[in-house]
């Protein structure tokens, strides 16, 4: 699938392998690309209706990057150390003509690995032209089973019927492993968690439950809200035996466990209990082309700019590069010392 072209890194390092640590000695591995700030969903907690109503102003497409300029940028992160890409949004899928997109990324050589982060409303129609793009997974966020609750937290959008026949067809496609991501949130939709295990139970999907986090500042995030996992491990765990598992790579984000019965597999994201930051490694892009450095970041550094006034790719990767070298994020580990900052960017923007 993956049609390796002639992207020669360029910049190159010596012996061969990319050298470029941040402040904290964290290599820059993952880029997650947002396609779309857009959204078909008003998930409260995300995109409040209030706010984001009909006449809200979101970016113009000539201020979007293009799926070229996409293209060019990745390929040059992926010349700085980066071997895995995420399609996010918004919702990605609300961008025209996206398998375009993930053909162009397919082509870059060292990327190994493609995700796409979905609600999971339109996947139903696009999983086989994805798969067939050169998308080699997708993780699909749905908070509930229970038709009231999804109603709630995707603020009257869409149905769970929708969702789950978009997780078949995309199981159809291929695009495996299928992860289902539930953000819990405390008295909303934690008294469903369970139906959730048993739903996915035995499938070939992983589902994680993500402690709701304090991502922008349009949630009103109070501590309370969030329900720790070790607490959802042990519910889950008094009703399934679980087994913790090993990370599948270092810097993993979600802590894994098996079902002693041989029946799949859980995870937990518990970046607000327990931070990652020591290995992050993740950059992200939004689609008017800033560069952030973490999910928590006030602003970021503009590439389209420089993308539009012809800068050349290893001019590029230097503004890049030198980004990265400055890099001191660890945000989720400094939370309980109240150090946000006062502006962060929003979860729909920067895309997860
Ligand atoms: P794979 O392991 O490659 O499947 O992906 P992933 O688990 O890293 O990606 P995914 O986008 O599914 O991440 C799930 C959720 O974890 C996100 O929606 C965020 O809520 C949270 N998350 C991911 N990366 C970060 C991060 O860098 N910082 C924090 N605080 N949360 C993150
Ligand atoms: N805390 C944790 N996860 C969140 N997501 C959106 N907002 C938050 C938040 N405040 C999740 C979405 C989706 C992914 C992109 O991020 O539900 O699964
Ligand atoms: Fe909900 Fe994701 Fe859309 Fe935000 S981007 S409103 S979390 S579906
Ligand atoms: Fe990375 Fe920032 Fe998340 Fe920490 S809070 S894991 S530095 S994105």
């Amino acid at each position: 699938m993956n049609d390796q072209t002639d992207s020669a890194p360029l910049v190159q390092f010596p012996g061969g392998r990319p050298k470029l640590r941040d402040t904290l000695d964290r290599p820059l591995r993952d880029l997650r690309i947002s396609v779309m700030d857009r959204c078909n969903f008003r998930c409260p907690y995300c995109m409040p209706e209030d706010k984001y109503h009909k006449d809200f102003e979101f970016l113009s497409s000539d201020q979007r990057l293009s799926f070229d300029e996409i293209a060019r940028v990745a390929k040059i992160f992926a010349g700085l150390g980066v071997h895995k890409l995420r399609i996010t949004g918004g919702e990605p899928l609300l961008r025209a003509n996206l398998p375009d997109l993930i053909a162009e990324l397919r082509a870059i050589r060292e990327i190994d690995d493609i995700a796409l982060t979905t609600n999971g409303i339109l996947l139903a129609q696009h999983a086989a032209a994805l798969k067939a793009a050169g998308l080699d997974r997708v993780t699909v966020s749905l908070d509930s089973l229970d038709a009231d609750v999804f109603r709630q937290m995707s603020g009257g959008r869409g149905t769970v019927d929708k969702v789950l026949e978009g997780i078949r067809e995309a199981d159809s496609a291929g695009l495996t492993p299928i992860k289902v991501n539930t953000v819990v949130k405390r008295g909303v939709n934690d008294h469903t968690v369970a139906d959730m295990v048993e739903h996915f139970r035995g499938s070939n999907v992983i589902v994680r439950f993500i402690e709701y986090m304090d991502v922008g500042t349009i949630n009103h995030w109070q501590p309370a809200e969030t329900v720790p996992a070790r607490e959802l491990l042990q519910l889950i765990g008094e009703r399934w035996a679980l087994q913790p598992a090993a990370s599948n790579y270092h810097g993993e984000v979600a802590s894994r466990y098996v079902f002693a019965d041989g029946q799949g597999e859980i995870g937990f994201i518990n970046s607000v209990t327990e931070p990652f930051c020591g290995s992050c490694t993740r950059a992200r892009l939004s689609s008017d082309g800033k560069l952030f450095t973490c999910l928590f970041a006030a602003t970021g550094m503009d590439l389209r700019g420089p993308l539009r006034d012809e800068f050349s790719d290893a001019q590029l990767a230097e503004v890049i590069g030198t980004v990265w070298q400055q890099r001191g994020d660890r945000y989720s580990e400094l939370r309980a010392r109240n150090s946000a900052p006062a502006d962060k960017v929003e979860m729909y923007y920067i895309g997860g």
